[in-house]
């Protein structure tokens, strides 16, 4: 079969379907008077990010939004998941920078008048320079921090977004980038990594009260879920692969609907969470419409040994993408089913994210990636058999419009529908981006 391999006909009425991307990924720093992110610091310490490369430039798409609406708009998409960058909002971390908030008035605008739905997302990951060197995640504030930068954008877009999203996988603002090391601001230290854990969904129970303060609706929290299997079947490894289901896909679910963390998870966090976290899940379990769920691939777990959480990885046999990430389109299904029945029941889900990387290069000016056609035809296969088994799925959002910065894998990570030239900022739809128009055009 050729193609993404359906149609609209073969979801529910009134699916979403749409594109994704993230400020800092895409916009340009260097424009609009933004401030300096932790990522700005992070990509600028030698040995943190590929060739240390930033978001200086990036899709230059701060002054190419239009022309980049235009092919959400032609592409047949119902909707975009954008972020702000809440250091070009607050580039001090609490001055607000008028021309920041008009970018994101004028690139609202622009959806509707195409017939785009907004759907934004307050957080995905560029704190202010300024904030980091108070503590960022580690430090309580962090959760008022977020609060006003919240009240200062929602106040100015909130009255036409479709719907909002708090934190943007905040796995990876907790752990990865404090636990783990791998993003800003880089620590590997396990007493910031449990106040982060924390905090962080301190911050988004505050941001919703906010939210709700503001008179607005269709609220919720986007978290990424990674498949994971233990190599093999001792005791010790289905231990490790236990901490790392906790930390990874529990905790955050966990804190969100059920008021709790997870066991396997607090055996190591619990001597360093902040005095009296119990008393904040009533702020934490503020009520939320939907959850977003980004999912991209499994992980197969040994145990590394050494100090808790003893969580290592191990290569596994399945096809990869050019990140080296195992395709598994199955665990979608599979993670839909689950967050639903253990954590959010009745409520919309929505996937807020998928896709891969791949080594998409220019041929006679097009751009084949048929492993991304066939990526996505699988996964919206997968969601759909989720739906026919009762997930209340509500939409489908790809990662991502464009090829963009990836984070510390620098630029040749492409996950676009649409190529990028990173030397003339060129645009050139892929031959999936001409797939999904089909199937939401045909
Ligand atoms: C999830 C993140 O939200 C996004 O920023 C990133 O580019 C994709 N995963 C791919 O790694």
């Amino acid at each position: 079969m050729s193609g993404v391999g359906f149609t609209r006909a073969d979801f529910p009425e009134n699916f979403v379907f749409g594109t994704a991307t993230s400020a800092y990924q895409i916009e340009g720093t260097q424009f609009g008077g933004c401030g300096e992110s932790h990522w700005d610091t992070f990509a600028a310490t030698p040995g943190n990010v590929e060739r240390a490369e930033d978001g200086a430039v990036a899709c230059g798409h701060y002054n190419t939004w239009e022309s980049d609406l235009d092919l959400i708009a032609k592409g047949g998409f119902d909707a975009y998941r954008f972020s702000m960058n809440w250091a070009r909002v607050m580039p001090d971390g609490q001055t607000i920078n008028p021309e920041g908030l008009d970018f994101y008035d004028r690139l609202v605008d622009g959806m509707l008048a195409r017939g785009i739905r907004p759907y934004a997302t307050l957080y995905h990951w560029d704190l202010p320079s300024a904030l980091a060197d108070k503590g960022g995640w580690r430090n309580r504030d962090v959760a008022s921090w977020f609060a006003d930068y919240t009240e200062a954008t929602m106040s100015r877009i909130g009255d036409r977004v479709e719907a909002t999203a708090t934190i943007n996988e905040p796995w990876c603002v907790a752990w990865l980038s404090h636990f783990i090391g791998g993003h800003a601001p880089g620590m590997r230290d396990i007493r910031a990594a449990a106040r982060a854990m924390h905090h962080v969904l301190l911050a988004h129970g505050r941001s919703i009260e906010v939210m709700r303060g503001l008179g607005l609706s269709n609220l919720g929290i986007v978290t990424n879920l990674e498949g994971s299997q233990p190599v093999d079947d001792r005791p010790e490894t289905i231990a490790a692969h236990q901490r790392n289901h906790a930390l990874y896909n529990e905790w955050f679910l966990s804190g969100v609907f059920k008021g709790e963390y997870p066991k396997a998870a607090m055996e190591g966090l619990e001597p360093h969470l902040p005095q009296g976290w119990q008393d904040d899940f009533p702020t934490i379990q503020a009520k939320v419409d939907w959850l977003g769920i980004n999912y991209y691939t499994r992980k197969r777990i040994c145990n590394s040994g050494g100090p808790w959480p003893q969580i290592g990885e191990a290569p596994g046999p399945l096809e990869k993408t050019s990140f080296g990430w195992e395709i598994e389109p199955d665990r979608l299904r599979h993670f839909l089913t689950w967050a639903a029945s253990e954590y959010s029941g009745d409520l919309p889900i929505y996937v807020t994210e998928n896709g891969m990387a791949g080594h998409d290069y220019l041929l006679d000016e097009k751009c084949p990636d048929p492993q991304r056609v066939k990526y996505l035809r699988d996964h919206f296969d997968a969601a759909k058999q989720a739906i026919a088994q009762g997930v209340p799925l509500k939409g489908y959002f790809v990662w991502s419009l464009m090829d963009n910065y990836e984070w510390a894998a620098g630029y040749d990570k492409r996950f676009g529908l649409v190529h990028v030239d990173f030397d003339t900022l060129a645009r050139t739809p892929k031959d999936s981006w001409y797939a999904m128009r089909d199937a939401l055009t045909g």
